[in-house]
Formats: structure tokens, sequence, C-alpha cells
């Protein structure tokens, strides 16, 4: 990604500590970067060591940072419990949490089975959950901060993506529940809904902008350098009384008329 540093001061985000699910590629992999570009370090979790292994390493040549990988599937309990307890034992503490691992297809009501509604709400919602319950303890202890990443297709009833606008209207939920729970912790727990942003599986995968970009307002597609920003701006101090909130980060895509 481009650095950020022209936006931000460098050292914003200095010796803060991320735990990052889903970190090991497109959006979360951008926001994993953009707090190491600022002086924190990071551990990225996912399901794919290789993956995970590949883009720490290059994210610490990019950025001179710590970047650490723990292969883990947010749906297994002990696997989050085992990342947050690595990662404590690693660097002492956790201030920032970034609940990223997400799966996601086109499907049609008639063609999703059981299985695969069950799938995605158990990545999406209760990996969200699980990652968060794991590290809620000391998220508390660091009076630190939570970004949730969500989307906007279920703010309308897009086709095809009851799965995981099911799921994600579920993490907004979350979203407002801990902030008015881990609030007198002094926690901030904030949301990412990304809309198309380029050069992602989401988008390639959704193809939300079929024959171009004339439903965006803006014109064109987000870039993971934008979320990234975003992702900097609600962890700093900038955004030091912001709770709660569900941040649109779609070039105001989903205030149209879009289909999937
Ligand atoms: C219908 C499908 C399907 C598809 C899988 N399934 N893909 N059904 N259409 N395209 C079904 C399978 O048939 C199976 O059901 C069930 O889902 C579980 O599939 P598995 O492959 O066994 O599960 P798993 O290996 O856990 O894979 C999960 C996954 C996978 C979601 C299917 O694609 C994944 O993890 N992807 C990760 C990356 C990803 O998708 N990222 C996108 C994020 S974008 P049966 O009944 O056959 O057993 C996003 C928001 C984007 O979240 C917003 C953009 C604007």
């Amino acid at each position: 990604m481009a650095a950020t540093t022209d936006i931000f001061k460098n050292d914003i985000l200095k010796d803060k500590v991320l735990l990052c699910s889903g970190g090991g590629s497109g959006i979360c992999r951008a926001m994993t970067e953009a707090v190491v570009r600022h002086g924190g370090k990071a551990v990225i979790i996912s399901r794919s060591l290789e993956r995970l292994e590949k883009a720490a390493k290059e994210m610490s040549e990019a950025t001179g940072g710590v970047v650490i990988p723990i292969q883990a599937d947010v749906r297994k309990p002990a696997d989050v419990e085992n990342a947050v307890a690595k990662t404590v034992e690693k660097f002492g503490k956790i201030d920032y949490l970034i609940n990223g691992a997400a799966g996601n297809f086109l499907a049609s009501f008639q063609n999703l089975s059981y299985n695969a509604f069950r799938t995605v709400i158990e990545i999406d919602l209760m990996g969200t959950w699980n990652l968060t319950k794991a590290a809620s303890e000391y998220i508390k202890a660091s009076k630190g901060s939570i970004i949730n990443v969500s989307m906007t297709l279920h703010y309308t009833g897009t086709v095809y993506q009851q799965h995981a606008g099911a799921a994600k209207a579920g993490i907004d939920a979350l979203t407002k529940h801990w902030a008015v729970e881990l609030g007198p912790f002094g926690v901030r727990v904030n949301g990412i809904a990304p809309g198309p942003i380029e050069n992602t599986v989401g988008m390639s995968k959704l193809s939300s902008t079929r024959g171009g970009y004339e439903t965006i307002p803006l014109g064109r597609a987000g870039t993971v350098t934008e979320i990234a920003h975003s992702t900097v701006f609600l962890f700093s101090e900038a955004a030091s009384y912001i709770s709660g909130h569900m941040l649109v980060v779609d070039g105001a895509h989903w205030l149209t008329n879009h289909r999937p």
C-alpha cells in the first residue's frame, strides 16, 4: 500500500499492539500495515499460515516494523485463545483489535445450503465475537480500541447477500453493545463499512460495479489505503470521543440504488 505518513504523524500509534484477524490479505492487511507504519506492532491471524507468513514478511520489510503471523481459525475458541495468549506473551499487552476475518460469495436463497449459511455466520459473526471475547480483558487493561469490519450490503436487501448481510448486521449490533459495555473501561468500539474497494477479494467476488463506476457517486472504487486512513483515524486520539460508530467508507455508494 502507499505510505500514509503524509496525512498523519508517523508516530501517532507508537508502541501500540494490534491483533488483526484476516490481516494476511486485502483490506485487513492494509489496515494492519497502516498501524505499523504509524509506530504500532502487529499480530495477524487467519487460517492460512503460508499467506500470513508472506504478508508479515512483506509488511515488516516495507515498514521496518514488527508483524507476527499466527495461524488461527476464528471459528475455534481454542485457536483465538491461543492467538491472544501468544500476542500477550510476545508483546505484553493488546491495545487494538481488528475483527476482519470474513467469507463471502454470491448465492441466491435457493442455492444457499444450510451449511453455507452457517459457515458465513460462523466466520464473520461468531469469529468476531470469539476473538473479542478472548481479547477483551487485555483490551480493557490497556484502555484500547476495537474496529469491526462490516459492509453496507445489509442496509438494503441486496440480492444474493443474505448470509453475509445477516452476519454483518450482527457485527453492527455487537459494535454498539460493546461500545456501551466496554466504554466504562475506557475502551472505544467502532466499525468500518467499506464499499467497493479495488483489488480486493470482496470486489472480485461480488463485482458490485458491473459495467463501470456509474453507481458510485464519487465515480470510482475506493482503495485499501483509504480504509487504512480511516483505521488510523479511529484508533488515534483524534477519535477519542467516537465510540459505537460505524464509519461508512464507500463514496456514497450504498445511498444509490445499487446491486452486486
Ligand atoms: C454457494 C457456496 C459457495 C458459493 C461455498 N459455498 N462457496 N455456496 N455459492 N460460491 C458453500 C459450500 O458448498 C459449503 O456448503 C459451505 O459453503 C461451506 O463451504 P466450505 O468451502 O466447506 O467452507 P470454508 O472452507 O470454510 O470456506 C468458507 C467460504 C470461503 C466463505 C466458502 O469462500 C472463504 O473462507 N473465503 C475467504 C475469503 C473471502 O471470501 N473473503 C471475502 C470477503 S468480502 P455445502 O452445503 O456444500 O457443504 C466480504 C464483504 C464484501 O466479506 C463487501 C463488498 C462490497
